[in-house]
């Protein structure tokens, strides 16, 4: 009996000590604060940039996340995983100084210092200063409105993902992508490159390479001609005639947007891109 009471007891301090481990990296994860570039880009001003930046807010899916008025939606909500809204950003800007602002786009860093969760900033490393000003002049447009959204909590499985470093915070996020840039087809194909960084890495990888399960590398793009590739961006149907899930709302929600130069600038790279890249 007493080697029971003994195994029962050591049962006990394992779990105990697991739990504890598993709450506290998940709170240092949460809670820890992150430096960011001190970035000098203001929001730009007059009706030119806001009329520009209105765009790229769709095109980089801000506005998908954020909903049509910025004014958040559930993300995730559930007892085990826990719960994480994308916040209602007509109520966080007024907490945002603008270089705090584009450290939130660009670095996934909460004006507070803490990291973010589930913004794809990662996606975001490539955005331009000049992008940047016209943006944040069209954020800036919105007052605030709207219900504030509620509070990120974490549950058991979703502080167990984070001890496994499955989730990690937006920074964690950069800094891989940060290490895994696109590949460089030179001066020629820059500005198809610069759309691949900012519009299809948050899926398909910083390198574009493809996400296990999820996202394929964007060297299928190379598999299409132009008048199908320019299609599929716009119409979100494949080469093979299908619709492909999520993909197919990106093109028809965001893609769409896009001129036909940057469709052409895009593809001219992925082309470069599948025959050179190693
Ligand atoms: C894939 C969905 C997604 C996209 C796309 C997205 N966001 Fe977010 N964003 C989130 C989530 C989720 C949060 C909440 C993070 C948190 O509370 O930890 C967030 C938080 C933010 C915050 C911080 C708000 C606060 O409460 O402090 C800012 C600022 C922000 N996003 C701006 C943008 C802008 C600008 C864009 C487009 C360039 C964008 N987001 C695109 C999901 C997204
Ligand atoms: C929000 C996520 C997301 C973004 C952003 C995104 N994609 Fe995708 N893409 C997907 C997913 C998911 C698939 C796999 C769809 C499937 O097979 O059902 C996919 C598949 C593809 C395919 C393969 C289609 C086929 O024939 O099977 C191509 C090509 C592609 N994407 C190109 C792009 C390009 C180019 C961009 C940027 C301009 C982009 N994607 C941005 C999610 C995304």
């Amino acid at each position: 009996m007493r080697i029971l009471k003994l195994i029962g007891l050591g049962v006990a301090i394992l779990l105990i000590v697991a739990v504890g481990s598993v709450y506290g990296a998940s709170e240092y994860a949460a809670r820890r604060t992150h430096a960011y570039t001190p970035s000098a880009v203001r929001a730009a001003v007059g009706p030119e940039a806001v009329a520009r930046d209105g765009r790229l807010a769709v095109v980089y899916g801000c506005t998908g996340c954020h909903g049509p008025q910025l004014h958040g939606q559930e993300w995730q909500d559930d007892a085990m995983h826990g719960r994480l809204w994308t916040a209602n950003l007509t109520r966080a800007m007024p907490n945002y100084t603008d270089a705090q602002l584009v450290a939130a786009i660009r670095e996934g860093v909460r004006h507070d210092g803490r990291g973010l969760w589930g913004m794809p900033s990662e996606g975001y490393i490539e955005v331009t200063d000049a992008e940047m000003a016209d943006l944040l002049a069209w954020l800036r447009t919105h007052q605030p409105a709207g219900a504030e959204t509620p509070t990120t909590r974490f549950g058991p499985l979703g502080r167990l993902n984070i001890f496994r470093r499955e989730s990690k915070t937006s920074p964690a996020w950069v800094t891989e992508a940060r290490a895994n840039p696109a590949f460089d087809a030179g001066p020629a194909f820059a500005h198809g490159r610069h759309l691949a960084a900012t519009l299809c890495s948050e899926c398909h990888g910083s390198n574009l390479k493809g996400q296990p399960g999820f996202t394929p590398d964007l060297l299928m793009a190379a598999s299409y001609d132009a008048a199908g590739f320019s299609s599929f961006m716009r119409t979100g149907v494949a080469a093979d005639g299908k619709e492909k899930g999520l993909m197919t709302e990106v093109a028809r929600e965001r893609l769409v947007h896009l001129s036909d130069q940057e469709v052409a600038d895009l593809y001219a790279y992925l082309r470069k891109r599948a025959e050179e890249a190693p």
